[in-house]
């Protein structure tokens, strides 16, 4: 009789050592780990202008943004999470300080609005590379998220649109400040 210790059941382990259904390309790995940066980087900057508006005494303003900060937030978890069910290791990489003063209103909403669309670019990035290596895994985890980026960067086009409508005149700033509060 013999015993033999080779399995027919090998798993494939990750860098962590969690089982891997299928390994992930190394650039596609830096680029989700990229994209994970960008969204904590947005959570701080806008926690940052969050704190801004606080400041001021904009609190419909400062809510939005806070509530944005979150929001960018769960999306670093959602891609923490996308890497560990795969089998890799999460990295944290350095945050940038965020920007902590601003000439006025719309240059806030004009840079947010540009931070979104750079957000929607790296998507657009990791879906590509996604497709070149045929992980239709990551293709499917990313739907979802480009949908909900693009109506993130429609809200921010809709506010910066109001913002300059108003012109600076704070009687027309605090109305759009009190529809953030509700
Ligand atoms: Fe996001």
């Amino acid at each position: 009789m013999t015993i033999t210790t080779d399995s027919a059941f090998k798993v494939a382990k990750g860098p962590a050592g969690r089982a891997m259904a299928e390994p992930m390309q190394v650039e596609l790995v830096e680029a989700l780990h990229q994209h994970l940066t960008m969204e904590r980087n947005a959570s701080v900057q806008y926690f940052a202008i969050s704190l801004w508006f606080a400041e001021r005494e904009l609190r419909g303003f400062s809510k939005f943004f806070n509530d944005e900060a979150q929001n960018e937030q769960e999306h670093a978890s959602k891609f923490s999470e996308y890497l560990i069910a795969r089998g890799q290791s999460v990295v944290l990489e350095d945050l940038k300080s965020p920007i902590q003063s601003w000439q006025d209103i719309e240059e806030i909403f004009s840079a947010s609005f540009l931070m979104e669309a750079d957000v929607t670019t790296s998507l657009h990035q990791l879906y590509a590379t996604a497709e070149r290596d045929s992980d239709y895994r990551t293709t499917v985890f990313l739907d979802p998220v480009v949908e909900g980026q693009t109506s993130s960067e429609d809200e921010f086009a809709y506010l910066l649109g109001r913002v300059k409508f108003a012109q600076n005149q704070p009687s027309a700033l605090l109305i759009i400040d009190s529809e953030l509060n509700g």
